[in-house]
């Protein structure tokens, strides 16, 4: 048996972040990885490779549409085995940086599967003889799978959840997307600017679902021109194979039937915390109906157990779970920690980028707010003009009586960077005014967030 002051379980961004800030704060830490790897599904089939492929592609397009810049290039051509190369390229770096990270601060990892023996004693299992580890202090991150419907089980060869979607080998001639989240626009837009007909089935009214009205709108319209087809308020229910050996994917749309056929469905419809294996109930734990730990401020109801990121209540973001790993570290140190999920931003990494924080004005309206809008297009953006990138607007939402910012909302490239000072404006309590009148950069993209804020009390310098 070997004991140590925490034991994390799940070495993906709230997993390994909890157990560097354990060490940093003098704690001996345990972690356990199930795969032979750290970084969990953002770093080897999530967020990291899929911006490889979506940066890749970007270029690819660019390189196709150059002419007008006096580009000049007399083949454009891209070698799916190339993109795959440089995508896994950048997860091993990744991969390395990590463990190299971990093993500096002197935490011990061991690989293979974690389960509780008790409330203060897990086994891991791996090839060898498994090993008990004990601790007063148990992490668990084990993050989340995606969702399968019962009728599209995934093969990952034509029916695709996003980690065979990251995998392709060729480019498909066709493909049906399954949910216009996250997923399904990064990867749809992926395979679209390869060559493939995507086609994105959608259950509610709007694409990018939780995002602000004018966004998605905006959104679809972007997208539709880049060619992707989207099929709203539609409800996948079946699934048959042609004679072609194609797939023939049924649905409903207001009550009538409609089909799609393609060479392959992604399945990108949501995804569901992973406790599977965990032996929990060992532990005195149980789930929630939505299969997450129940907990209160990272506490589960066992002393001593906690649980973080994708496992518990909240956004299924890595960033949200790397805030909640320095939590659970800070507060199992004994030191004050703060946790707020309201200001935890949005992205969509697609062309343009889809960034938001805070209230939609949808929500704002719901919550029977008074509130003032203030909007920007890029297109009176100059460096948007001077790089091609005028397709989007930004759009700040603040109190009426405070001025004080309730939410942004960028759709426009580099929507992602500029999203990080909207969130500190709204971290300190920031007002629309104070945003309006913070100095932005000229020429960038970031000063349609600031005309945005000015516009709020029709003050926009560029924007009538
Ligand atoms: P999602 O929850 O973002 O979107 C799923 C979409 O599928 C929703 O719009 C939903 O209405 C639709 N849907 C559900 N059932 C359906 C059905 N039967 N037929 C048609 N449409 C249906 O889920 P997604 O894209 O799979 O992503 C999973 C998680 O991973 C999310 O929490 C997401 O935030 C996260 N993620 C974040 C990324 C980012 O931050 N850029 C990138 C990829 C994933």
């Amino acid at each position: 048996m070997q004991k140590f002051d925490i034991i994390v379980i799940g070495g993906g961004p709230g997993g390994y972040v909890c157990a560097i800030r354990a060490a940093q704060l003098g704690l001996k830490v345990a972690l356990a990885e199930k795969v032979p790897h750290l970084g969990g599904t953002c770093l080897n089939v999530g967020c990291i490779p899929s911006k490889a492929l979506l940066h890749s592609t970007e270029l690819y397009q660019q390189a196709l549409h150059g002419k007008s810049h006096g580009l000049v290039v007399s083949e454009v051509r891209m070698e799916v085995s190339g993109l795959m190369e440089r995508k896994n390229k950048v997860v091993e770096q990744l991969r390395t940086g990590v463990k190299t990270l971990v093993a500096k601060r002197g935490i011990e990892v061991f690989y293979g599967e974690a389960s509780f023996v008790d409330a203060k004693t897990v086994q891991v299992a791996s090839g060898k003889e498994p090993v008990q580890l004990q601790a007063d202090n148990i992490v668990i991150a084990t993050g989340s799978v995606p969702v399968e419907l019962p009728f599209l089980p995934f093969d990952e060869k034509d029916i695709l959840s996003s980690t065979g979607a990251l995998k392709l080998d060729r480019v498909p001639s066709s493909m049906v997307v399954v949910g216009a989240g996250a997923i399904g626009l990064e990867m749809g837009s992926v395979w679209a600017r390869l060559g493939t007909e995507v086609t994105v089935v959608e259950f509610l009214p709007n694409i990018a679902a939780g995002s602000d009205d004018d966004v998605s709108k905006l959104a679809e319209r972007i997208f539709k021109k880049q060619g992707l087809k989207f099929n709203t308020e539609t409800k996948v229910t079946g699934v048959t194979r042609t004679e072609k050996g194609l797939l023939e994917l049924q649905a409903e749309r207001k009550g009538k039937a409609v089909t799609f056929i393609a060479e392959k469905i992604l399945v990108s419809v949501g995804r569901k915390p992973y406790t599977e294996g965990l032996n929990l109930s060992a532990a005195g734990l149980t789930t929630d109906s939505k299969g997450r730990i129940p907990v209160k401020e990272l506490r589960t109801s066992v002393p001593g157990i906690w649980a973080i990121g994708d496992v518990v209540e909240g956004p299924m973001l890595a960033h949200k779970a790397e805030e909640d790993g320095v939590a659970a570290a800070e507060w199992i140190a004994g030191k004050h920690a703060h946790l707020d999920y309201s200001l935890v931003p949005n992205v969509i990494y697609t062309h343009p980028e889809i960034a938001a924080v805070g209230l939609t004005e949808k929500q704002a309206k719901d919550k029977g707010l008074d509130f003032k809008v203030g909007k920007f297009q890029l297109v009176a953006n100059g460096r948007a003009i001077a790089q091609d990138a005028t397709d989007g607007m930004a759009k700040v939402i603040a109190c009426s009586k405070t001025d004080r910012i309730l939410g942004v909302a960028i759709i426009g490239a580099g929507a992602s960077e500029m999203i990080a000072s909207a969130v500190a404006h709204m971290t300190y309590g920031g007002s629309a005014e104070d945003l309006g009148k913070t100095v932005h950069a000229h020429p960038t993209i970031s000063e349609s967030l600031k005309e945005a804020a000015l516009a709020v009390d029709k003050a926009a310098i560029h924007g009538l």
